[in-house]
């Protein structure tokens, strides 16, 4: 099987339709969403529209969707992210609401040996940035290979013990391949497609082949001006639009 595999897009229309066209000719038998649809950008309700039609979609809650739904409270949020679930949860219409409620809590195992989280498999809400802490999420979960947004950073975790372990980070531009060795564990982060934080502005997601267990990802551009003159023109923060330009 083939897997999208992509996170993070935080209600950026143009980021999220540059990675679906750009996969439109690829055969994909499931597109996994690791959470976070919407909160930063300004189009929450058409984002989701165009998640909703995507038939073989397999979709966890991020930490934005579950505080727009009220699932849990603001006060962890930066005074910034805050305004934007505001002005988000103004603008919901009824379908979005629907979707966004029917979002599962993860993780969520796809097959065996793989699963999807958020942030971790223990708490969606927590930030992996170690290989130690991969390793005990990884741990946690009991797969071979997980999947992890939340820090908008793209990354591969691999294992062939606690202790000896190699991190990857895709090249800044283009495709990078990394063939996984079946001996070995994984923890996964795709990386965001609507407001990466690694420095580089470029959409981020990756392709999954489970039958040669390889994965690509892949960073691409976007038309980053329109999305970011929407967020100005909404009376969004002006940081929100300006930190798309710089991917931090
Ligand atoms: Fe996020």
């Amino acid at each position: 099987m083939k897997f999208l595999v992509f996170s993070d897009i935080h209600s950026n229309l143009e980021a999220l339709g540059a990675v679906l066209s750009r996969v439109r000719k690829r055969k994909i038998d499931a597109y996994l969403f690791l959470g976070d649809i919407i909160g930063y950008g300004a189009n929450p309700n058409e984002v989701i529209e165009v998640l909703g039609a995507l038939s073989n979609l397999v979709s966890i809650r991020g930490n934005h969707d579950k505080v727009v739904m009220g699932i849990e409270s603001l006060e962890f949020f930066n005074p910034v992210a805050a305004q934007a679930i505001q002005w988000t949860k103004q603008r919901l219409n009824n379908f979005s609401k629907k979707f966004l409620s029917s979002l599962k809590k993860g993780p969520l195992r796809i097959k065996e040996g793989i699963c999807i989280c958020h942030g971790s498999p223990q708490d969606e809400d927590y930030y992996i940035f170690t290989p130690e802490e991969a390793y005990a999420s990884l741990d946690f979960s009991g797969e071979r290979i997980c999947f992890f947004g939340h820090t908008h950073v793209p990354v591969v975790y691999e294992f062939r013990t606690p202790e000896a372990y190699t991190v990857y980070y895709p090249l800044e531009e283009g495709r990078t391949t990394i063939k996984l060795n079946p001996e070995y564990k994984y923890m996964i982060n795709p990386g965001s497609v609507g407001q990466p934080r690694d420095r580089n502005p470029r959409a981020s997601y990756l392709i999954f082949d489970e039958s040669k267990q390889v994965v690509q990802f892949y960073r691409i551009p976007y038309r980053i001006v329109n999305a970011r003159s929407k967020i100005l023109k909404q009376g969004l923060p002006p940081v929100l639009g300006d930190r798309l330009l710089e991917g931090y």
